[in-house]
């Protein structure tokens, strides 16, 4: 007898596997959609699963298979999502039609680790009262006034690169960027002297906390992977994307810098002032999400608890520091390898300091040709290889095409931006393309580095601070050039969430009067 329940449990599970691996194979041809012939379990995916290539690299791939189709059906591991490249329907998903596209992706699972309830994984009424109250702090008069704070910390940077460039000018330069731009970001979301750019920065909890959150060894991009494919799986086995001591690093640091801020009753205009405010008001609040669908004027109130608080500091730190310095690197890197783009650069960067004694607010607007590079940079090399959208909403396309509630979308930006029908000679780093009447010419969402629609990044005019203070600071000083072994082409990290080089980026630094 027990013979037979172990045969039945046997067969039961092998039943139930099988049902779960396959159970969507025919699930783009019973809807008519052209799809990428998927292998069990992994999808499309298996390259990426096995870590062997970068997951935007594999969406790519799929797309050239499907050149002139408006989008096409995959399967993201089992979990069937919709890869659209039209850019006219791109503006529908991401902007017109946002509502019914408002989530970003596995929505029901959002709160399972407090700390990532944050805005970016947010959904629905909880994102839209967020991002209202969020959004103040990135105004021109908040931004202008946290300019200060970036200069003393590209001062720093300045120092540091000098120092460094002395003993070698071969520079591991992301590396020294992301400490430069943690300290920029903690001065100004945290009010804290970060001290990265000390000589034991090895040491430095920041500096730590941020390898730690962008961790490329292989466990956690695995976990990265499967908490995206199979969140249900991947919480029911008990698992978390981030680490228990992140959580508590940021718990402990905030509270101290909450209760600093308390005894002091100093204002310093910044992150934590408004984040306190919420905290002293208990809630925050705003419009629901559907009053978009409704034409209603319906509000709503989110309790504040300190997990809501602690949440959007650690993405702040986390989005602020990752993404500037890496987009700063690949752009150093490409002037690196053209040297006329970077003489030109450099004249402007001469003109600006003919004018200007130290780095001013007014360099994020004023240096077109820099802007261009900057943009051109960021077609080749998006810190966001692609992009994802929820169905929250039963949603039909204008080609007919019924997206239920909790369908997935994928936007493959990469692939968009390395189209030649939207940039003739795509790999070729051209900065001209954003300049003058050029710039006119790129249709609408087929450049969207920094996202699109209601749910663009927040950060984005916070992001060109650093950015331009740490370019001017480098180029007063020095021209760059490929280090010794740095390849003439980028290896995309298959193990790296945000878009990384593997082996980073090692560029010589030549001083300027020599
Ligand atoms: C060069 C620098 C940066 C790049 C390239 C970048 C890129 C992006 C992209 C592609 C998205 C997704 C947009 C979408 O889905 O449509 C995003 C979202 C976001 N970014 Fe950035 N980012 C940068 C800097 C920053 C900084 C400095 C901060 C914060 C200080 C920040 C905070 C955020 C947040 C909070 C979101 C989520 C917005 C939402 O869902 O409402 N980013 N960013």
């Amino acid at each position: 007898m027990a013979i037979y329940l172990i045969f039945l449990f046997v067969i039961a599970v092998l039943y139930f596997s099988y049902y779960l691996l396959l159970k969507n194979q025919n699930y783009w041809k019973i809807r008519n959609v052209p799809y990428a012939r998927p292998l069990p379990l992994f999808g499309n995916y298996k390259e990426s699963l096995l870590l062997k290539k970068h997951i935007t690299l594999v969406m790519r791939d799929m797309c050239q298979q499907f050149p002139n189709e408006p989008y096409f059906g995959s399967f993201y591991g089992t979990t069937p999502a919709l890869v659209v490249q039209d850019p006219n329907l791109l503006k529908l998903i991401m902007s017109k039609e946002f509502y019914f596209c408002n989530g970003r992706e596995a929505s029901d699972y959002y709160g399972r680790e407090t700390i990532a309830k944050n805005l970016f994984l947010a959904h629905g009424d909880e994102w839209k009262v967020l991002r209202a109250n969020l959004t103040p702090l990135f105004s021109s008069v908040k931004l202008k006034n946290m300019f200060y704070l970036i200069k003393n910390s590209s001062d720093a940077m300045e120092e540091l690169l000098a120092e460094e460039v002395k003993m070698n000018p071969s520079i591991d330069i992301k590396c020294l960027l992301s400490r430069y731009t943690i300290d920029c970001i903690t001065a100004c979301a945290f009010g804290i002297n970060s001290d990265t750019m000390n000589k034991n920065a090895h040491k430095n909890p920041f500096k730590i906390m941020g390898e730690k959150i962008f961790d490329t060894s292989d466990y956690q991009a695995l976990k990265n992977i499967c908490r995206s494919m199979w969140p249900a799986t991947f919480y029911a086995l008990g698992y978390k994307v981030f680490k228990k001591d992140i959580c508590s690093f940021f718990i402990d640091l905030m509270s101290e810098v909450f209760k600093k801020r308390e005894e002091t009753k100093m204002s310093k205009n910044d992150f934590v002032d408004l984040i306190m405010a919420w905290k002293r008001n208990n809630h925050i609040s705003g419009d629901s999400m559907s009053n978009l669908k409704t034409g209603d004027k319906k509000k709503i109130d989110i309790d504040v608890s300190n997990d809501l608080l602690i949440a959007q500091c650690v993405l702040f730190f986390a989005a602020g520091f990752e993404t500037t310095s890496t987009t700063t690197s690949f752009l150093l890197y490409e002037l690196a390898k053209d040297k006329i783009a970077q003489e030109k650069l450099i004249a402007e960067v001469d003109e600006y300091f003919a004018k200007h004694d130290a780095v001013e607010y007014e360099c994020t607007n004023m240096m077109p040709y820099t802007e261009a590079c900057l943009e051109e940079s960021l077609r080749l090399h998006p810190v966001l290889g692609f992009l994802t959208r929820e169905v929250m909403d039963d949603y039909t396309l204008p080609t007919g095409y019924h997206c239920k509630k909790g369908d997935r979308i994928h936007i493959p930006l990469y692939h968009i931006h390395h189209s030649p029908d939207h940039f003739p000679e795509p790999e070729a780093f051209r900065p001209e393309r954003f300049l003058g009447d050029e710039k006119k010419n790129i249709k609408p969402f087929t450049y969207m580095p920094f996202g699109e629609g209601p749910r663009t990044c927040i950060g984005m005019r916070f992001a060109k601070m650093p950015m331009y203070a740490g370019l001017l600071k480098i180029f007063k000083n020095y021209r760059v050039e490929l280090a010794d072994n740095m390849p003439h082409k980028i290896t995309m990290d298959p193990k790296a969430t945000v878009t990384q080089h593997i082996g980073g980026i090692h560029l010589k630094f030549i001083p300027r009067e020599a």
